[in-house]
């Protein structure tokens, strides 16, 4: 059989992964991904650098979350495995996916996500162990006293951080953990411990993979305002507190022609509290269907983002969610947008590949 047809026939076996928590764990892995070979993807025009290339000249990394599913595709494998020195599981290791049924684990998706990477040179960011999104039902809906939640959350921490020991760069410990206004979030973990789960659940980490760099995750603090002093003033009290904290993560899910021009100051910020700083999750959204000049503008907000940490000292990198149009949460989440990644559904570049380019290729602070 052609290498291709074979390709054709393994990805039409893949399963969407798309609010993948309900998959049964049998069907998301019917095939070893890591055993395909790569298919090839039309490659920058005129330009051999690839976006991880410009990002590690200046010590950095570039990054995308990658569904798991679609690497049985030879175009998207080929990409991921080309253009990316990072990579980070879509959903491949939310606790929902690694054990769906009590002390029933499913490590295979993350395992293929790990071999991956591995085979590639790629650091691996983990995302994400305490989160109140994609839960186990038999944890939201068990009925826990608060005492038997705090155990079953540090259970989880130790063992998928010391399943991955020497194999994760940097771990998303805590997502999202604060509400718009700047007050926590009500999730169940505040619940049953309070704001203290956060420092819990790092301590956790800390203690199941000395190794690894522990970050505190979250959205809408790209710009200054009460959510992003909230997250500020966390993050001092926990270094007050000598709680193991190594980074902050911005996710920047922004909408196109809309990234806040204070990023910069904002990771400045961050960073003058002796912790690294990464662009976790970045995609900007457009609202459909997308113009040449929507693209254009989209690149120049590409290029702001990736400049904004090329520019900060302690930023480490950027991650894309997702590299492509065609694989992407925003059509699915955000009704009327899309085109949000720097490929499209043919994994051509879009404009933002060579702005995103010659933003690492500017000299730095
Ligand atoms: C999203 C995934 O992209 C989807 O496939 C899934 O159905 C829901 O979660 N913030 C996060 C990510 O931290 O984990 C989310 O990922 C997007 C928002």
């Amino acid at each position: 059989m052609r290498k291709s047809a074979l390709i054709g026939m393994l990805a039409a076996m893949a399963v969407p992964i798309v609010g993948s928590s309900a998959c049964a764990p049998e069907a998301t892995t019917a095939i070893d991904v890591n055993a395909l070979a790569e298919g090839s993807y039309p490659a920058p025009a005129g330009n051999e650098l690839t976006i991880g290339a410009a990002a590690a000249a200046t010590g950095r990394y570039f990054g995308a979350a990658i569904d798991v599913n679609a690497l049985a595709e030879g175009p998207y494998r080929a990409l991921a495995g080309n253009e990316l020195t990072a990579v980070t599981p879509e959903n491949a290791m939310k606790w929902g996916e690694v054990e769906p049924q009590r002390g029933v684990f499913d490590w295979r998706p993350a395992d293929e996500l790990v071999g991956f990477a591995k085979a590639h040179g790629q650091k691996i960011r983990g995302h994400t162990l305490v989160w109140h999104g994609q839960l186990p039902s038999w944890f939201v809906d068990g009925n826990f006293a608060p005492n038997e939640v705090k155990a079953l959350m540090l259970a989880h921490v130790s063992t998928e951080v010391g399943r991955f020991k020497g194999s994760i760069y940097a771990w998303d410990v805590v997502n999202e953990p604060l509400a718009d206004n700047g007050g926590w979030r009500d999730n169940i973990f505040l619940k049953a411990m309070g704001p203290d789960y956060v420092s819990l659940a790092l301590n956790a980490a800390h203690k199941a993979d000395p190794g690894a760099k522990l970050y505190v995750n979250e959205y809408g603090v790209e710009t200054s305002g009460p959510k992003m002093e909230a997250l500020y003033d966390l993050v001092a009290s926990l270094k007050r507190d000598g709680v193991p904290i190594d980074g902050v993560g911005l996710q920047c899910h922004l909408v196109s022609g809309a990234a806040p021009g204070d990023l910069p100051d904002v990771m400045r910020r961050f960073a003058s509290l002796g912790v690294d700083v990464a662009v976790t999750e970045l995609d900007l959204r457009i609202r459909s269907p997308a113009t040449e000049r929507d693209l254009q503008t989209q690149a120049a907000d590409y290029a702001r983002v990736v400049s904004a940490c090329r520019m900060t000292k302690r930023c480490v990198g950027a991650t894309a969610w997702g590299i492509t149009d065609g694989h992407s949460w925003i059509p699915g989440f955000f009704q009327g947008y899309g085109a949000a990644l720097p490929f499209d559904e043919g994994y051509r570049p879009k404009p933002a590949v060579a702005a995103i380019l010659k933003a690492f290729a500017a000299p730095g602070p």
